[in-house]
C-alpha cells in the first residue's frame, strides 16, 4: 500500500530544472541532444563505446577482447594488463600535477593534512613495501578497519599496487561483524588504528580487532596506525605500529601489471539472507566505470576541489572518495568525523575553508541538516559550490528543493545518482550540463547502461506503471561474483527475472523516460542511506538467549528515511520488560554495529504467519507504520495475532 502512495505523491512532482547556460557551456556534456546522441551511439555498439573510453586509461598491455560474456559471468578487457594505483597516482607525476593536492584531509578535532600526488605516491609505495615485508603477495586478502584518515587511502592504494585484494570493513561495524568478514575473505593481514574520532569520542578500533582476532585463525599480522593515542595492547610478533614499519620502508615499488580481471576488492553488503555477501569487483572495468562516471557526472575540472562525505567503508567512498576521483587527477577532500560536530555547521565550515566546488552527500544527511535550521549554512560563504550530488536512497522533493535553494542558491545543478555496491559506479543520473532535472528523480541512464523497468516476466512496463528496476546488459564496473559463492551471485541477481540483472529496487519511468526509484522490494531496508538486511538483524536478535523468534521491518522515518522496527517473541520463562528491550538493542549493536540498532522493539506472543509458516511482513510493516491494514489477510493463520499486536501498540 505504501508503494502506491509513494507513486501518487511523486506523480505530482512537475517541476523541471533546466541546466543553466553558463554551466552547460563549460560542461563535458553540454546539451540533451549531446547526451541522446552519445546514448544512442553506446546502444548501437556498447563494446566499441566502452573500448573507446578505455583507451584513455594507462595500460601496461592492451586487451585482446573487450567483453567475454558467459551469462551471468562477465570478463571485460580480456588479456589486458593494468594497475589502478598506477592510474590514480603514477600517471599524474609526469607533469605539473605531481605537486597538486591529491587529498586534503580534515580530522574531526580540526587538524588537517594535505598530500600531493607525489606525497601520496611515495606513501603508497612505502606501504606497499611494508605489506610485502609482512609476507603479503598478489592475490592475498587484506582487511582494512580504519577511521577516515589518509592512511586508509594509502593502505587501499598500496594493496591495489601489489595486487592484494582489499576488504574494507566500515569502522562502525562490531567485532563480531568484523570477525565474520575477515574469516569469509580469509584475510591474512589487518590494517587498523588505535582509534578514530567520531562526535568528540574515540572509537576504539584496535580493541575491536583484538576481540575479533580471537576467532580468526588466518590472520597473521596487524598493522596499527597511531591516531588517537589511546592505549592499546600490542601482541608481540603479531601487531606492529604503522610508523615503525614505514620508517625503514623503501619508497621504490613499481606497480604490478595485473590482469584486467584481477580482483581489486571485496566489499560486504546486506542481502536477503542473514549472511552478508562479499561483492567482488575487479580492476580494469571498475576503474573505467568510476573514472568516466566521475568525470561526466561531477563534471570534474582540473581546478576543482571535490568533497564526498561518505565513509570509505561504503562503496561510495571506494568509488567516489578515492578511485574515480584520483584517477581523474582531481583534489579530493576527506573528512574524519561527523558532519555536525562540534556544531551543526561543520560541513559548511569545511566547504568554506577549502572552497569546495562539488559536494556529494546523502539525503539522510541533507534532512538532518535541514532540521538544524538555515542559520547554520548562512554563517558561511558557500559561493565556491558549483555542483551538488546525492546518493544512497530516494531524495524527497522537499529535501531536494532545500539543497537546491539554500545550499546551491538556485545556481548549482543537483545530480541525484542511483547505483549500488554491486554496480560499482553510478548507473542512472543526470549529466549536469545536459539533462534537465526533476526533484526526486535520478533521471536517465548513463550512456552504455541498459536500465529498464519490467514486470516479473521481464517485459518493459508502460510509462508511469511501477515495476522492477533491471539492467539488461553487462557493464564494465559490474560485480563479477559473490566471494566464494557464484551460485548465490546467480540466484540473487540473475534468476528472479529472466536474462537480466535484477537490482532489488522497484521503480517507474515517467513519460519522458525518467526513472523514479521507489526503494527496495526485497527484505532489505535502507536506513540512513545504509543497506541492512532484515534477516541479519533478525539473526542477531534470535542469537540472544531470551528470543524465540524475531521479525524486522522498516517503517518510514522523517530523518533516516527508514527506521528499524523489530517484533520479538520470547522463549518461555522470559517476561517482556524495558530493560530487556534495552538489552536486545545492545545485543544487536554488539552483533552488527550501531547502524543496525532497532529503533523500536515490540514483544508479541505470536507473529502473523501464513498457513505455510511465512511471516507476513506486509502486515507488520503496516503495524510498525501505524497504518490500517488494507491488504489481503485471507492467508493469515491466526487472526487474533493482528488484533493483539495492535492492542499492544496502544
Ligand atoms: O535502493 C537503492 C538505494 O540504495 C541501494 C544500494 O545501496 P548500497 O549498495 O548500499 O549503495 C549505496 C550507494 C551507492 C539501491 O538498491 N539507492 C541508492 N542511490 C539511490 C537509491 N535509491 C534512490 N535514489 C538514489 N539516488
Amino acid at each position: 500500500m505504501a508503494r502506491e502512495k509513494e507513486i501518487t505523491s511523486v506523480l505530482n512532482e512537475r517541476r523541471l530544472f533546466k541546466p543553466k547556460k553558463e554551466f552547460s557551456k563549460a560542461a563535458h556534456l553540454s546539451s540533451l541532444e549531446a547526451y541522446k546522441r552519445l546514448y544512442r551511439k553506446a546502444e548501437k555498439d556498447p563494446e566499441a563505446f566502452w573500448a573507446g573510453l578505455a583507451k584513455e586509461l594507462s595500460w601496461f598491455k592492451p586487451w585482446k577482447k573487450v567483453l567475454e560474456w558467459k551469462p551471468p559471468f562477465a570478463k571485460w578487457f580480456v588479456g589486458g594488463k593494468i594497475n589502478i594505483a598506477y592510474n590514480c597516482l603514477d600517471r599524474h607525476l609526469e607533469g605539473w600535477r605531481k605537486n597538486k593536492a591529491a587529498i586534503i584531509w580534515e580530522g574531526e578535532p580540526g587538524d588537517s593534512r594535505v598530500l600531493t600526488y607525489q606525497d601520496l605516491h611515495r606513501e603508497v609505495s612505502k606501504f606497499a613495501n611494508v605489506l610485502k615485508g609482512q609476507g603479503v603477495v598478489k592475490g592475498d586478502r587484506v582487511a582494512i578497519y580504519m577511521p577516515m584518515i589518509p592512511e586508509l587511502a594509502i593502505a587501499m592504494l598500496a594493496c591495489a599496487r601489489i595486487g592484494a585484494t582489499h576488504s574494507i570493513i566500515f569502522g562502525g561495524f562490531s567485532a563480531t561483524a568484523l570477525r565474520d568478514r575477515i574469516n569469509d575473505a580469509e584475510a591474512r593481514l589487518v590494517v587498523t588504528a588505535d582509534g578514530g574520532y567520531r562526535k568528540g569520542e574515540v572509537v576504539t578500533l584496535k580493541e575491536k580487532v583484538d576481540e575479533a582476532l580471537k576467532e580468526t585463525p588466518g590472520v597473521q599480522r596487524v598493522v596499527v596506525v597511531r591516531r588517537t593515542n589511546t592505549p592499546v595492547e600490542m601482541q608481540a610478533d603479531r601487531d606492529f605500529w604503522w610508523h615503525d614499519l614505514m620508517k625503514t620502508a623503501s619508497d621504490q615499488c613499481s606497480a604490478e601489471a595485473l590482469d584486467s580481471e584481477h580482483p581489486l576488492f571485496i566489499l560486504y553488503t546486506s542481502g536477503t539472507t542473514g549472511k552478508p555477501k562479499g561483492i567482488v569487483h575487479t580492476t580494469a572495468g571498475y576503474l573505467l566505470g568510476t573514472t568516466v562516471t566521475a568525470r561526466w557526472i561531477f563534471d570534474l575540472k582540473e581546478t576543482d576541489t571535490y568533497w564526498c562525505t561518505a565513509d570509505i567503508g561504503w562503496v561510495t567512498g571506494h568509488s567516489y572518495v578515492i578511485y574515480g576521483i584520483l584517477s581523474n587527477g582531481v583534489t579530493t577532500v576527506m573528512y574524519e568525523g561527523a558532519p555536525t560536530y562540534p556544531q551543526p555547521d561543520r560541513i559548511w565550515e569545511i566547504i568554506d575553508k577549502y572552497k569546495v566546488n562539488i559536494l556529494y552527500t546523502a539525503p539522510t544527511a541533507i534532512r538532518a541538516l535541514i532540521k538544524m535550521g538555515e542559520e547554520w549554512p548562512k554563517r558561511h560563504d558557500l559561493s565556491s559550490l558549483r555542483l551538488l550530488g546525492t546518493v544512497g536512497e530516494p531524495i524527497n522533493p522537499e529535501a531536494w528543493m532545500w539543497y537546491h535553494q539554500v545550499i546551491g542558491k538556485g545556481r548549482s545543478p543537483i545530480v541525484d545518482t542511483w547505483w549500488q555496491t554491486e554496480t560499482g559506479a553510478i548507473m542512472i543520473t543526470p549529466l549536469p550540463g545536459a539533462i534537465p532535472t526533476k526533484p526526486g528523480s535520478a533521471t536517465l541512464p548513463f550512456p552504455g547502461i541498459a536500465a529498464d523497468v519490467v514486470n516479473r516476466e521481464g517485459e518493459s512496463v508502460p510509462a508511469n506503471v511501477g515495476g522492477y528496476l533491471v539492467i539488461k546488459r553487462p557493464w564494465p564496473s559490474m560485480l563479477r561474483t559473490v566471494w566464494k559463492d557464484p551460485e548465490r551471485y546467480k540466484k540473487q541477481y540473475w534468476s528472479d527475472i529472466p536474462g537480466v540483472y535484477f537490482t532489488g529496487d522497484g521503480a517507474r519511468r515517467d513519460k519522458d523516460g525518467y526513472f523514479w526509484v521507489m526503494g527496495r522490494v526485497d527484505d532489505v531496508i535502507n536506513v540512513a542511506g545504509h543497506r541492512l538486511g532484515t534477516m541479519e538483524i533478525e539473526s542477531a536478535l534470535v542469537s540472544h538467549s531470551t528470543v524465540a523468534e524475531a521479525a524486522v521491518v522498516g517503517r518510514p522515518d522523517e530523518l533516516k528515511g527508514t527506521a528499524i522496527s523489530a517484533f520479538v517473541t520470547l522463549e518461555l520463562g522470559n517476561a517482556p520488560s524495558d530493560p530487556l528491550k534495552e538489552a536486545l538493542r545492545a545485543h544487536v549493536v554488539k552483533e552488527i554495529g550501531a547502524i543496525a540498532r532497532p529503533d523500536d522493539i515490540r514483544f508479541t506472543e505470536n507473529l502473523p504467519k501464513t498457513r505455510s509458516g511465512k511471516i507476513m511482513r506486509r502486515l507488520l510493516r503496516d503495524i510498525a507504520a501505524g497504518r490500517e491494514t488494507i491488504g489481503d489477510t485471507t492467508t493469515l493463520e491466526d487472526y487474533t495475532v493482528l488484533a493483539k499486536l495492535r492492542q499492544e501498540e496502544e
